[in-house]
């Protein structure tokens, strides 16, 4: 069987760390592209460079050029501005949606098979712009947030009771902004619900910091996270290319499911060969229902601004 192919488009930190991430693994050969020129052809010789010291590598390729992307499996969308100290994901709103546009319409002619996995912010409204610009079944569309969120909050927590962050699983609704929605009573510790370790206090702090666990980053070091990021979103491609069905909450399309009504924002999916192949309904309770609703209604405004300029 051929290896799979992975194109990760924008060679800035994000997708730089996405491609070192899974060419490491071994997991496929790898494109990088970007429009400059140069960029993406050095930091792929570099990775490539990296195949002498590392056991498993996958090819990395460096490119501006957009056939080089032909027959992805899995097309990675990481180009578009980063947050700077002061802006809210939102403010990336127009700037991101252009980018996002004609990156997608290259993808409909290079990659018309393939999976697209949405990095860029504000995520949910980027995730839309992808599906709607491409035109590709829903589960072949899937924006990387609560993966990321997740493991945040994993992180927060394990710090915090001094357990092994592998027997966390945080589970995170919503959009990925200020409005998500961490999900205490279905977070476990090796299978423990949540508030059976920890009192409400100590939960609120954490729950506060995943909300915002972008911008806390953003302020220590001026730009946005990557190596989270990059983690989560080579998670949702090994997931999908391996066939896994693995559970973790993405950024999906959502009709019928919690009264959403269409749009696309954090829900728990099973990942697999199909992409989004479920999007599993938990049963939430009144001041969820009402945080997701809140959480909703915020991603639906921007994508009615995002509607104008697409
Ligand atoms: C963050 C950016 C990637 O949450 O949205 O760090």
């Amino acid at each position: 069987m051929s290896k799979a192919k992975i194109t990760v488009v924008g060679a800035g930190n994000v997708g730089a760390s996405t491609a070192h991430i899974a060419a490491s693994k071994g997991l496929a050969d790898v494109v990088l592209l970007d429009i400059v020129k140069g960029l993406p052809e050095g930091k792929a010789l570099d990775m490539a460079q990296a195949k002498g010291v590392y056991a498993a590598c996958g090819n990395v390729v460096g490119t501006t050029d957009w056939d080089q992307t032909a027959n992805s499996d899995i097309v990675i969308i990481t180009s578009g501005l980063p947050r700077k100290p002061g802006m809210s994901r939102d403010d990336l709103l127009a700037k991101n949606a252009g980018i996002v546009k004609s990156v997608t319409e290259q993808i409909v002619r290079t990659s018309p098979n393939s999976f697209i996995i949405v990095v860029c912010n504000p995520l949910d409204v980027m995730t839309y712009v992808a599906s709607k610009i491409s035109g590709f079944d829903k589960n072949r569309v899937v924006g990387m947030a609560g993966a990321l969120d997740s493991a945040r909050f994993a992180c927060f927590i394990a710090e915090d009771l001094g357990v092994d962050i592998g027997d966390i699983q945080g589970v995170l609704m919503g959009g990925h902004g200020d409005s998500m929605v961490p999900l205490p009573r279905f977070t476990s510790v090796a299978g423990i619900p949540l508030p059976e370790l920890m009192p409400q206090d100590r939960i609120d702090v954490h729950v506060e910091r995943a909300r915002k666990g972008g911008i806390e980053i953003v302020n220590l070091m001026g730009t946005s996270a990557y190596y989270a990021p990059a983690a989560g979103a080579i998670k949702m491609a090994e997931s999908i290319l391996n066939d896994t069905k693995t559970v973790m909450s993405c950024c999906a399309w959502c009709q019928d499911e919690y009264n959403i009504d269409g749009a696309f924002v954090g829900v728990p999916v099973m990942l697999g060969s199909d992409g989004v192949e479920k999007i599993i309904t938990l049963d939430l309770n009144e001041f969820e229902k009402s945080q997701l609703d809140t959480s909703v209604k915020h991603v639906k405004e921007l994508v009615s601004l995002v509607e104008t300029m697409i």
